[in-house]
């Protein structure tokens, strides 16, 4: 076969997965994984089936999918072969994201630069694999574009989202678990609205995530403020009343970093199980990680089904395509499917970001930006291990997207975030992230949009600012 070779082994084909998708993920992935290089010609499609004893239909499904696909083409009479698939990715039009930060009177004002957490570098985003799924998806099921076949998302990208999850983090759901939500933000103000009791009362962790803090104390809701010790945030205190809902980041504390220990894991599931109460994993940036294994998440952990897991692509693509989902207990699908009656995002995005997964283009970014971050994390950690003024807020945290380092002498981190925005750069003092305690002085750095020489720029003009306001 004549330029054309299959993979060592091919993949296994799972339960449910016909003959011809299973032929044209192998194919594709050869192609994209650049094992087939353009021009390749494909074997004719009697020889092929053979070859695989399968049937020839099957082996002609494939191809034409392929085809319209824009991975191959064939002129009338002559053979498949690898199309050319165009422009390298890197769109050097992408700039790094700016950051807002509000000025004196109160407007939004935008910054050149930002150290504000969580904003992956969105100039390493794959336009090219985007668009063809953009595309494909135009060209082979454009009503998905314009209306939503199912309240709770797309169909594509729910079973995209099972495999993903079971892939990476080793959960096991079933599609009709999963809901497509608006990101993980209108994930949680969904559980809030749906969990709802009388009175409500919140388990947040402190310090933890502003916006949900915000939006509870728009809600008027009652809230119990759960700290950190070493094994991560603690359980709510025995006696007082207790939370209907505590929310939780388990795989990467947030702001301060660290996973959880699998003992208080263990612990959140008993209380759940004894008070009625529910858990919220808040699972928002862990496919970050980078030394060891993943940490599965928590709720593969809990056999009582009382956690609801939260996911997000607005660390892995970008905080503005709006674009999460949430995996609900079974228990409580009804009671969501009777109150959701129109989907939550925008369908637009949905079955290109499911054909973009299923096309295996997700893991390769996600592959691919983690390869990126590492090295950046690596050159911030190492800018920040010289300046004598700071200690990292946990030491080997080795996930997430942004760093929280504590200033030793306790200067005013507020002042020093003013003193970077004159020099045009975001950035998050750590002291807001506190409620009601003796805060701590620091900074939450987000590192991921900017390239190894950004940083060594950033991190001089931060150490500027440091000695200034002493
Ligand atoms: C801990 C945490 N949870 C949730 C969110 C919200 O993410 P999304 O953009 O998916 O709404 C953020 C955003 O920064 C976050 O830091």
């Amino acid at each position: 076969m004549n330029g054309f070779s299959f993979p060592a082994r091919l993949s296994d084909r799972h339960k449910g997965v016909t003959i011809v998708s299973w032929l044209t993920d192998n194919l594709r992935n050869q192609i994209t994984t650049g094992r087939l290089i353009p021009g390749t010609v494909f074997p004719a499609t009697r020889l092929l089936a053979s070859e695989l004893g399968i049937s020839r239909s099957s082996v002609v499904q494939s191809y034409d999918q392929l085809v319209a696909e824009g991975y191959l083409s064939a002129r009338q009479g002559s053979a498949f072969r690898v199309s050319e698939l165009g422009l390298a990715d890197y769109p050097e039009y992408l700039k790094p994201k700016k950051s807002f930060a509000l000025n004196a009177d109160g407007n939004q004002e935008l910054l050149k630069l930002s150290l504000v957490p969580g904003q992956p570098d969105q100039r390493l985003f794959p336009a090219r694999k985007w668009g063809m799924a953009v595309s494909r998806v135009a060209r082979l099921s454009p009503d998905s574009l314009l209306y939503g076949e199912d309240p709770f998302g797309d169909p594509v990208l729910r079973n995209a989202i099972v495999e993903h999850l079971a892939e990476w983090r080793g959960v096991d759901v079933v599609s009709e678990q999963v809901l497509v939500s608006a990101g993980s933000a209108d994930g949680l103000q969904l559980c809030i609205e749906m969990l709802g009791a009388d009175p409500m009362m919140l388990g947040l962790e402190n310090p933890g995530y502003i916006g949900l803090r915000r939006h509870a104390e728009r809600l008027n809701l009652k809230m119990q403020w759960l700290s950190r010790d070493e094994c991560g945030t603690v359980l709510p205190a025995n006696g007082a009343s207790q939370p209907n809902l505590v929310v939780l980041t388990p795989s990467n504390h947030y702001p301060l970093g660290g996973a959880m220990t699998l003992n208080r894991r263990l612990e959140y599931i008993n209380w759940s199980r004894e008070t009625g109460g529910w858990i919220i994993e808040d699972d928002y940036d862990s496919e970050y990680r980078f030394a060891g294994h993943p940490i599965p998440a928590m709720i593969g952990l809990d056999d009582q089904g009382r956690t609801i897991y939260l996911g997000t692509f607005s660390k892995t693509i970008s905080t503005d395509l709006r674009l999460g989902f949430m995996v609900i207990p079974i228990s409580l699908v009804n009671q969501f499917r009777k109150k959701i009656t129109a989907s939550r995002t925008s369908v637009i995005a949905q079955r290109p970001m499911g054909e973009f997964m299923r096309a295996g283009d997700y893991h390769r970014h996600i592959r691919r930006t983690r390869r990126h971050y590492a090295e950046r994390r690596d050159a911030l950690e190492l800018r920040l291990n010289e300046m004598d003024d700071l200690t990292f807020a946990t030491p080997h945290a080795n996930t997430g997207m942004q760093v929280a380092v504590l200033l030793n002498r306790q200067q005013n981190d507020k002042l020093i975030v003013e003193k970077l925005k004159e020099q045009g750069i975001g950035a998050v003092p750590l002291s807001d992230f506190f409620v009601n305690e003796k805060s701590t002085s620091g900074l939450l750095i987000g590192y991921c949009a900017h390239t190894v020489e950004e940083i060594g720029d950033l991190m001089m003009k931060f150490q500027d600012c440091l000695r200034d306001s002493q």
